[in-house]
């Protein structure tokens, strides 16, 4: 049988990550697409190269021309810029957005049987507006923040009990960024909900609710340190559990970027929510109740994501 095709949309920091783990893992063959001449070859040529070596079978190509991705499985897209200083948030916005149009029609013409992952930001916004640019059914679309932002929260979780952070299982709900819900009630080291481990004396509240905080500001924090980029070894790690679990058909239950049209009291909205991934795409939103708090955090996170979408119908009207 042929080896799947991953197309990865946006050949930056991320993008040449994504390609790197691919081929580690032998997802699949890799062709990353990039508007920078050279870089998507470079990269490609420098990833294969390393072949020997890293002991994989893949093979991988970089090209300007969507034509190459034809037939792709998965699209992972991280086309796009980042905010720069002096950079309006509705300027980011309006940038990204030309760019998931020119990357939606691109998937549409060229890989429309594909399971799309969005990275670029703002995520939840651009996400949505993919899905619109490209047509591609709902539960073929979706976004990478749930993996990583939950990865983050494990990440400081497992460092704080000293504890392996495959025994750490965490749940963030909610869009990308500061009104993201990191749910401590659904959070557990093997199976012990963290309101337990605090009465257990393993933490305080206080502890926890200052490791909430940072996985809020997880992405700003490595900018922070990074000075001229973000985060991309995580965001990347993240994106490729979700194309595995897609092209092995593992139905892993992954917090994403994902449609939901019931559930949440929500009709036909991006946000971040737990799902199953598996050959069908997203297969399943997986709804969980929630108590007043988390409602209210939640509620407020949709109405940013919704401030977002309704900016992107101001700037382009095809949207509305
Ligand atoms: N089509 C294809 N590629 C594009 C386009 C386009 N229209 N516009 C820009 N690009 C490419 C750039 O040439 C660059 O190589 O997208 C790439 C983005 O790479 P980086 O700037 O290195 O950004 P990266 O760190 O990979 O992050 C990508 O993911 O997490 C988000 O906020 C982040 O939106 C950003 C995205």
């Amino acid at each position: 049988m042929a080896r799947p095709k991953i197309a990865l949309i946006g050949a930056g920091q991320i993008g040449g990550t994504l390609a790197h783990l691919a081929a580690l893992k032998e997802l699949g063959d890799v062709v990353l697409f990039d508007i920078a001449e050279g870089t998507p070859e470079g990269k490609a040529l420098d990833i294969a190269e390393s072949g020997p070596a890293g002991k994989f079978d893949a093979t991988l190509s970089g090209t300007q021309d969507y034509a190459d991705i034809a037939g792709a499985d998965v699209c992972i897209v991280t086309a796009g810029v980042a905010r720069k200083p002096g950079m309006s948030r509705d300027d980011l916005l309006g940038i990204n957005l030309k760019v998931m149009k020119s990357v939606g029609e691109g998937i549409a013409a060229h890989a429309p049987d594909a399971f799309v992952i969005c990275i670029t930001n703002p995520l939840d916004a651009m996400v949505w507006a993919l899905r619109e640019f490209s047509g591609l059914p709902h539960e073929k679309v979706c976004g990478m923040a749930g993996v990583l932002d939950s990865a983050r929260f494990r990440h400081f979780l497992a460092s704080e009990f000293n504890v392996s952070m495959k025994d750490v299982t965490a749940f963030v709900l909610g869009g990308h960024g500061d009104t993201m819900v990191p749910l401590v009630r659904y959070s557990t080291v093997a199976g012990i909900p963290l309101p337990d481990l605090v009465k257990m004396g393993w933490t305080s509240q206080e502890k926890l609710d200052a490791i909430v905080q940072r996985t809020r500001d997880g992405g700003a924090e490595i900018v922070g340190l990074l000075k001229t980029g973000s985060a991309f070894y995580a965001p990347a790690t993240s994106a490729i559990e979700m194309a595995e679990s897609y092209l092995k058909d593992q139905k892993r239950v992954l917090p994403c970027a994902a449609y939901v049209d019931g559930a949440y009291g929500l009709d036909g909205f991006y946000v971040g929510v737990p799902t199953v991934i598996g050959a069908g795409g997203v297969e399943r939103v997986v709804e969980i109740s929630m108590n007043k708090d988390e409602q209210a955090m939640f509620d407020n996170s949709v109405k940013a994501v919704k401030g977002l979408v309704d900016a992107c119908k101001g700037i382009d009207s095809s949207l509305s």
